[in-house]
């Protein structure tokens, strides 16, 4: 078997030949709809292709990469730390990356008086198992607690928490839901928040109040069945880019609080700076009860989750019995090398003006996105720091869908990639969330070819 094969021809067959990639239609590789692009090296916002093609990642690479491919600073942690100790059981063993990344979290995570601060930190090795550590670990403290009637978890209409069968069971977006809803637990789905379904004459925060009150009716009627909410904070980022006032935070930490229930934070996509603030709960001044988060924490570079827990449900779990212990693991729990990596990651944080950075970088994209806001299929141009969106429609003013057979993200895709940039449509939605190191060169690159791609999304019309 060579492992040096001549050209990106090569290895598309030998991909093909071999691979089943995620989240594909396969047939669409099979018959050239979508093309696969073997990629060779990445640098900075930039991918390479093996015929030296480069591409803009302006989705990070499914949301995960923070300061540029191939980050030289992470890298060299990840290397130090091979030489090291690149595993370990954690179960009865610790090791110094995962103290210390347990205990940078816990000093950078969310405070809010009246909610207990966050203590402990428990690992998993990627976002949906960090969503099943928390709903799991909702459950069984409230159990430990003696209260057995807590069995259910709300959940967002339009929400995405992952793809395992329990966090997939929290998500509301049919196309991964549906054909696996047989398998599922149910939770109860309570409006979206969403500013795209603000009625006339509602402000974002009128949505989010509205929303907030069908929380309330739900929680008054049924809390007291209730383990956990589970929230996506500010942008519902797989469900479209779908954005809320933080309003919404505030009051379902409010009601939470209220009825007993758990408010657990998904920060796996928006944490990190991706919102404006290291968490996209600080916006509503509010701390969850349990906070996922994932992706960014290694600043791309190896699969890791933690789930932020309080003392008290800490608590919950001592005791004499092993049943009444959270035995949940993975073989790569706390994986050493992860943990550098995301230690160096924080580094960077603490090192470094980020948020001040990217509070210029998305000044830019805005200024930017906006003349594409005056487009005739451009319902609305939305922007939460970091992530910029714009929703494609048939109509403007009645904001009519396009016909599904036009295709439009698949079709804006393609000329995306012809042209150079990864754009990589949510269905009808184009959003750029690129690695905070995107330069000038790029987003202006980025700026032109939507624009295009935008263009090709809609002809023929
Ligand atoms: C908000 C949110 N939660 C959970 C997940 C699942 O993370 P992973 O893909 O690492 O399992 C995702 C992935 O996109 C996500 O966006």
């Amino acid at each position: 078997m060579s492992t040096s094969p001549a050209s990106g021809a090569d290895w598309l067959r030998r991909d093909l030949d071999v691979l089943w990639h995620p989240c594909t239609q396969m047939r669409e590789h099979q018959h050239g709809l979508l093309p696969l692009v073997p990629i060779e090296r990445g640098e900075g916002a930039w991918l390479y292709d093996f015929e030296g093609r480069r591409y803009l990642d302006a989705v990070s690479s499914w949301w995960t990469n923070l300061f540029g491919h191939a980050e030289p600073r992470i890298g060299a942690a990840i290397a130090r730390q091979a030489q090291q100790l690149e595993q370990v059981i954690l179960a009865g063993f610790g090791h110094a990356p995962a103290i210390e990344l347990a205990e940078a979290l816990l000093r950078l995570s969310p405070r809010a008086e009246g909610t207990p601060p966050f203590t402990k930190v428990f690992y998993a090795d990627n976002g949906s198992a960090g969503v099943e550590v928390a709903l799991k670990m909702s459950f069984h403290s409230h159990r430990n607690r003696g209260d057995t009637r807590r069995t259910r978890f709300i959940a967002l209409s339009n929400s995405y928490h992952g793809e395992t069968l329990g966090a997939l069971a929290v998500s509301d977006i049919p196309l991964y839901r549906r054909v696996y809803a047989p398998l599922l637990i149910t939770p109860v789905f309570t409006p979206s928040p969403d500013a795209w379904d603000a009625q006339p004459g509602e402000s974002a925060k009128d949505c989010a109040e509205r929303a907030a009150q069908s929380l309330d009716a739900l929680l008054q009627r049924e809390g007291d069945t209730v383990s956990a909410m589970i929230i996506e904070p500010l942008v519902q980022c797989a469900g479209g880019m779908r954005m809320h006032h933080p309003h919404y935070l505030k009051r379902a930490r409010e009601l939470c609080s209220r009825h007993g229930v758990h408010l657990i934070a998904d920060e796996i996509a928006v944490g990190f700076g991706r919102t404006g603030t290291l968490f996209a709960c600080e916006q509503a001044g509010i701390a969850p009860d349990l906070m996922c988060v994932s992706k960014g924490l290694t600043g791309g570079f190896l699969p890791l989750a933690a789930v932020l827990a309080p003392q008290h449900v800490y608590d919950d779990f001592l005791d004499d019995s092993r049943e009444r212990a959270f035995l949940h693991s993975h073989s790569y729990t706390g994986n050493p090398l992860a943990c550098a990596a995301a230690r160096a990651t924080l580094g960077i944080f603490d090192s470094e003006p980020v948020l001040e950075r990217n509070r210029i970088t998305s000044a830019r994209m805005a200024a930017l996105a906006a003349p594409l806001a005056a487009h005739p299929n451009v319902a609305e141009v939305r922007q939460t720091g970091m992530i910029l969106a714009m929703e494609l429609v048939a109509d403007k003013a009645t904001r009519a869908p396009l016909p599904a057979n036009q295709r439009a993200g698949l079709r804006a895709y393609r000329h995306a990639m012809e042209q150079g940039v990864v754009l990589r449509p949510l269905g009808d939605v184009l959003y750029w969330m690129p690695p905070y190191c995107i330069d000038e060169e790029g987003l202006d690159q980025l700026a032109r070819v939507t624009a295009s791609a935008l263009a090709k999304a809609v002809e023929g019309l």
